[in-house]
């Protein structure tokens, strides 16, 4: 296992596996997200489920953010490797001839989405952590709110024009990560010509959509704030 991670294909099939592995979360993060805009209730009724089921809570879980910072790590180390491998730069990477400017960009995304995920997580994820596990609270419930909290907290987040923005933003570098990741990982995973065509243009769809159905998510709840 050393052995493999210590090789370049091997780092790069790891990186290319975690990523797959995290693309599927978005569609999945983004699928209960967008309730929140088209039916609140299920929204409340689907996060009840998704933070109190054990198997939820105790494996996908962890599961989930051991994916994220394996990937970061990896791509971290993916790109202290190439950079030394590199003494020497390649005499043409300054054309789009051989390289586009996203390519040799990723490590610069990949900042750009850590920093979105830390601020994500101290609005979302640690609040929610510190519900359950600290105070003991499961019942998915809040003074002063109807039924289940999750509808509630989520829109308040959305009524800060810089949170909005600086979401918004991280969703544009999460487009751009996408679009170069997702053609790389068919490579590293060793994509064949005939079919490259459409799986390219399945990763192009892809990396469109999911930002734009984030942007989506968060532009609707702080407008609806904004114009109430
Ligand atoms: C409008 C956009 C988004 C909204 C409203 C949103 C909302 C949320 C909420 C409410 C949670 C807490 C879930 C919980 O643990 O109880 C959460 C967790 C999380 N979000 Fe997001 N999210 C958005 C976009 C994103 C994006 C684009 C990413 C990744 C690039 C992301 C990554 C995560 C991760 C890794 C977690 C922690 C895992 C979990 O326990 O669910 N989110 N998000």
């Amino acid at each position: 296992m050393g052995g493999f991670f210590k090789s370049s294909i091997g780092r790069k099939v790891a990186m290319a596996l975690s990523a797959f592995f995290l693309m599927f979360f978005l569609v999945q993060h983004l699928s209960i997200n967008i309730l929140s805009v088209f039916n609140p209730d299920l929204f409340n009724e689907v996060s009840h489920f998704m933070g109190t089921n054990p198997l939820v809570q105790f494996l996908l879980q962890p599961v989930l953010i051991f994916g994220v910072v394996f990937h970061f790590v990896m791509g971290f180390i993916l790109e202290l490797k190439n950079n030394t491998a590199r003494k020497v730069s390649y005499v043409k990477t300054n054309g789009a001839s051989n390289s586009t400017w996203m390519s040799r960009n990723m490590i610069y995304s990949g900042i750009a989405i850590l920093a979105f995920i830390i601020l994500h997580f101290i609005d979302f994820w640690f609040p929610e952590i510190n519900t359950k596990f600290i105070n003991g609270d499961w019942s998915g419930t809040m003074e002063g709110v109807e039924g289940f909290r999750y509808h509630e907290e989520l829109t308040h987040k959305f009524h800060s024009h810089t949170r909005t923005i600086a979401y918004v933003i991280a969703f544009v570098f999460l487009a751009l990560h996408l679009l170069h990741g997702f053609t790389s990982a068919f490579q590293s995973m060793g994509g064949t010509a005939g079919r490259k065509k459409t799986l390219q243009n399945i990763g192009k769809a892809y990396s469109i959509i999911i930002p734009i159905g984030f942007i989506f998510v968060a532009l609707y709840h702080h407008l609806k704030y904004v114009l109430e």
